[in-house]
């Protein structure tokens, strides 16, 4: 099995123009660093035949990139046939590129109407995705073989009603719960409706269509090793961020809440019971400490209710990302290991690292990809790795300052550039031939830097 070699995007982050959702509203209200706004973004919209080509030029076998709904359905019920056809474009040229596409329906954005009536928390959300999610599969999905339904949604609940760095950002608990649960039936919506695809086509007619999601992990720790509360609220932590999700699509367990802090989301009947995933995707970054008392550098996560409960991204002298962020390779092996025991592939749908002058990455690429082969030597079945992200693009609330592309993006002209680590990614996927992680093959960090990784041109 040929192993999935990628890189990931999405849609509000590169494409620009994205007018009709609730980021957009969002960011004109000034909650973006900087004042920033997603405007043209890296104008994607208008160069992606040279973006496919530059995945292409790394050696890629695999992009992932997400459908923007309010494009897609910018009024309510109001379908917009050029926009769906650009998405097939777009897929159509990853087949010319020898990508396979993996499709995410999903990634934070929501139409602004559906963002006026409260977003995943309006009882018809659900239906509202499906109705988008058949809209797409009928337009597109005879050439998709991967599909990812959402991106995070414990991202998303968690940024909306509880931690306030998403639109609507409003402290809810309540609201949490609701949002989950229709997050969780649009999930298994979605789900279904994908797997009533019947004509395939394109070069992946013949491969299994998978479905599945995208889930953000943290490897959460106490920040003072061995203190009794930041242990057993790492542990909560855990819990709720990390297996929430997967638990209940693999019918297992639907508890989304930490209780007496998030109450319990009312159970989704559909997912009890029944695998409703054939992968789960691994957004893995980093590790966070969580913390117990005032401390300095402590972040607010979560308001749980008055608990003076924070968390920090880095200990005292520990190498951190241009977000502060503590580079952890061992992390991505502790999460592998613990979504092993679901018995289902896994896919490791984002890895990546902010750095704008491109120094750790190259070390973190390579030692998150160790972890990855190491995994799998141990006979963990893991199909695929999507570096994130294939070009710099709009961090959300932190605008366009972070730096996580493999190529750069000079936001003047539009120009990429590939960094050094797009080289040594290309190096490496060379060297494996399509084949899955080796340690062995990875040892060397001073590869060789392959002629030919051209930088494109303004135009
Ligand atoms: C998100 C991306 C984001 C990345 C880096 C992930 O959680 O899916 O959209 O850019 O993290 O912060």
């Amino acid at each position: 099995m040929t192993f999935l070699w990628g890189a990931a995007t999405s849609s509000h982050q590169i494409e620009g123009g994205n007018r009709h959702n609730d980021w957009w509203q969002w960011e004109a209200s000034g909650n973006i660093e900087g004042g920033a706004l997603s405007g043209d973004a890296t104008d994607h919209w208008h160069r992606f035949e040279e973006d496919l080509k530059l995945a292409a030029d790394l050696g890629l076998n695999t992009y992932r990139f997400s459908i923007e709904w309010s494009r897609v359905e910018p009024k309510e019920g109001q379908w917009d046939k050029s926009a769906l056809d650009w998405y097939l474009a777009l897929v159509l040229e990853c087949e010319k590129r020898g990508l396979q596409p993996m499709v995410t329906l999903l990634h934070f954005t929501i139409p602004q109407w559906l963002a006026e009536k409260g977003g995943f928390t309006w009882e018809h959300s659900a239906e509202k995705f499906a109705g988008f999610t058949r809209k797409v599969a009928q337009h597109l999905g005879a050439h998709v073989p991967l599909w990812c339904t959402l991106n995070e949604p414990n991202v998303m609940v968690l940024g909306q009603y509880l931690a306030g760095f998403m639109p609507p950002a409003v402290y809810n608990p309540k609201l949490a719960a609701v949002a989950s649960r229709n997050l969780l039936l649009a999930h298994i919506r979605a789900y279904d409706i994908l797997h009533e695809i019947k004509e395939r086509r394109g070069p992946w007619a013949s491969t299994p269509l998978m479905v599945g999601f995208a889930n953000n992990m943290i490897d959460f720790a106490p920040l003072r090793r061995a203190h009794p509360a930041e242990s057993i609220l790492a542990r909560l932590f855990r819990r709720f961020y990390n297996s929430a999700w997967p638990d209940a699509v693999m019918g297992r367990r639907q508890h989304f809440g930490v209780r007496g802090l998030v109450p319990f989301a009312r159970q989704v009947g559909e997912g009890r019971g029944r695998r409703t995933c054939d992968f789960i995707g691994i957004n893995y970054y980093t590790r966070v400490y969580v913390c117990f008392g005032p401390q300095q550098r402590v972040v607010n996560f979560a308001r749980f209710r008055s608990l003076p409960v924070g968390v920090c991204f880095s200990r005292e002298g520990e190498r951190v990302s241009d977000l502060g962020w503590v580079l952890h390779p061992r992390g991505m092996g502790r999460m592998i290991r613990y979504l092993g025991r679901h018995k289902v592939p896994l896919i490791i749908t984002e890895n990546g690292i902010a750095d704008h002058r491109d120094q750790l990455r190259p070390e973190y690429l390579q030692t998150h990809l160790m972890e990855i082969a190491d995994m799998i030597a141990k006979g963990y079945d893991v199909r695929g790795y999507y570096h994130w992200s294939l070009l710099d693009n709009f961090e959300w609330i932190k605008g366009f300052v972070p730096r996580f592309g493999l190529y750069e993006v000079d936001y003047g002209s539009f120009a990429r550039t590939p960094r050094g680590s797009a080289q040594q990614y290309a190096q490496i996927i060379a060297r494996h031939g399509g084949g899955p992680p080796l340690r062995e093959k990875l040892s060397s960090l001073n590869d060789r830097v392959p002629a030919g990784l051209a930088t494109a041109s303004a135009s």
